[in-house]
């Protein structure tokens, strides 16, 4: 056996390890910044017997706290979202102090608020403070208060992808639905997605206009690939705010035939007392960034080219074959297959005046004899 042959073997044998060790080293280091972060259901609020300014959460916020310097909490940013009418606000941890620490909003304005659980629609400006609480129910610190325009700071909720399908071998046609909004806005979404293994996102279509009902193919893609998909958009009131991710969907492209031919090594015995002689192929499995499906098999086509009668079809699932032949020049070719088609061919011509070297070895690495392939 061939010295290239054996070092095929080997590499079969060897085995390949991928993937990943993901170090987690963030988390410490985001501890120092972390945040917090409150959200607030409309149906939540109650209003205060001596204070038609305030709406609260929870009625001890409706006692005011002359003693408590305000603009402890910091750095305060909030969302309103319209499907679950709620807001959201996150600030900065407050990090000198070591107990448990309970965070609660109020709302407030200089205007009368007449009926809280209705204070959250796209018209209000109020105001929101951020209270910290010991679990002692002591006051630790507040924030300043936060002007907050409901329009501004609407956040789409996540899109829907309703359908992802193949169009062709290297694109997914995606589509989702987005909030219903009930004026003439104009609606930009985003699209990310990554092979499922991958830890990489890439993101497609950053700010593009587009319907209610989004629809975008995402293309340049791997053949029989499961890919991960998601998309943002935004479009509420203020234009501002993007929303969450979508739900992750998963989405796969079709098999193709696979790419490229395979490399395929001979070997021919003598002419023996019958008038017959041995051929042995073998060939190594394509890397697989080259099938584009699962092989099924590998054919082998062998034909005298003087006698196109004797031509032979074999298909097999073995990584090589032993041929016998007749004392006779043969085309021979090689490919292997997946459900959607046959790689290109690897070509090897056998001469007969091989035939009285005893052991006579030859190595072919998909020769081209007739027609042949670009890629190889
Ligand atoms: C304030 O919060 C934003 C996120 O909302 C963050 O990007 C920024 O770094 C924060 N600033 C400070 C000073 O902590
Ligand atoms: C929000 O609070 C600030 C400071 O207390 C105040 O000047 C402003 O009028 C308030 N805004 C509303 C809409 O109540
Ligand atoms: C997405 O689907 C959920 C559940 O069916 C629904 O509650 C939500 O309103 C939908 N969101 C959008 C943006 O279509
Ligand atoms: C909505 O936007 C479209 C396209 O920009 C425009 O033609 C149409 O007049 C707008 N309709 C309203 C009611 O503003
Ligand atoms: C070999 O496999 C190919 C591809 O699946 C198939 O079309 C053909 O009929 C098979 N030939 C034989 C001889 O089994």
């Amino acid at each position: 056996m061939d010295v290239v042959c054996i070092l095929w073997l080997s590499v079969f044998v060897m085995i390949t390890f991928q993937g990943g060790h993901h170090a987690l080293s963030e988390d410490r280091e985001s501890n120092r910044h972390s945040r917090q972060k409150v959200t607030v259901q409309s149906g939540e609020l109650k209003p205060c017997k001596d204070n038609d300014h305030l709406c609260v959460t929870d009625s001890s916020d409706c006692i005011p706290e002359s003693s408590v310097i305000q603009g402890e909490v910091k750095n305060i940013s909030c969302f309103y979202q319209r499907n679950d009418e709620s807001i959201t606000c996150s600030w900065n941890s407050l990090n000198n102090y070591n107990g448990d620490i309970e965070y609660t909003l109020f709302f407030s304005s200089v205007r009368t608020m007449y009926d809280c659980p209705s204070i959250f629609n796209l018209a209000a400006v109020f105001n929101v403070t951020v209270r910290a609480r010991s679990n002692k129910k002591t006051t630790l610190a507040l924030s300043d208060p936060c002007v907050l325009d409901l329009c501004a700071a609407e956040r789409p909720s996540r899109p829907n992808i309703t359908s992802i399908s193949s169009m062709t071998k290297n694109s997914l046609h995606v589509k989702w639905t987005t909030d219903k909004f009930n004026f003439n806005a104009t609606v930009q979404c985003k699209i990310r997605y990554k092979v499922t293994t991958a830890a990489q996102w890439t993101q497609v279509m950053d700010n593009s206009i587009v319907d209610q009902r989004g629809v975008y193919t995402i293309e340049d893609l791997q053949p029989f690939s499961s890919y991960r998909v998601a998309v943002s958009c935004t479009g509420g009131c203020g234009q501002k705010h993007w929303s969450d991710w979508s739900t992750e969907r998963l989405g796969s492209t079709p098999e193709t035939a696979p790419s490229k031919p395979l490399n395929v090594c001979q070997h021919i015995e003598p002419l023996n007392s019958e008038g017959k002689r041995s051929l042995w192929l073998m060939w190594k499995a394509l890397d697989v960034s080259d099938t584009h499906g699962n092989i099924l098999g590998y054919q082998v086509h062998y034909v005298p080219p003087n006698q196109l009668s004797l031509g032979r079809t074999v298909n097999t699932t073995d990584m090589g074959i032993w041929l016998s032949l007749i004392d006779e020049e043969y085309d021979v070719r090689v490919m292997a297959y997946n459900g959607a088609g046959g790689s290109p061919y690897t070509y090897c011509k056998i001469t007969n005046d091989l035939q009285s070297e005893y052991g006579f070895l030859q190595f072919y690495y998909g020769m081209k004899l007739g027609e042949g392939h670009e890629e190889f």
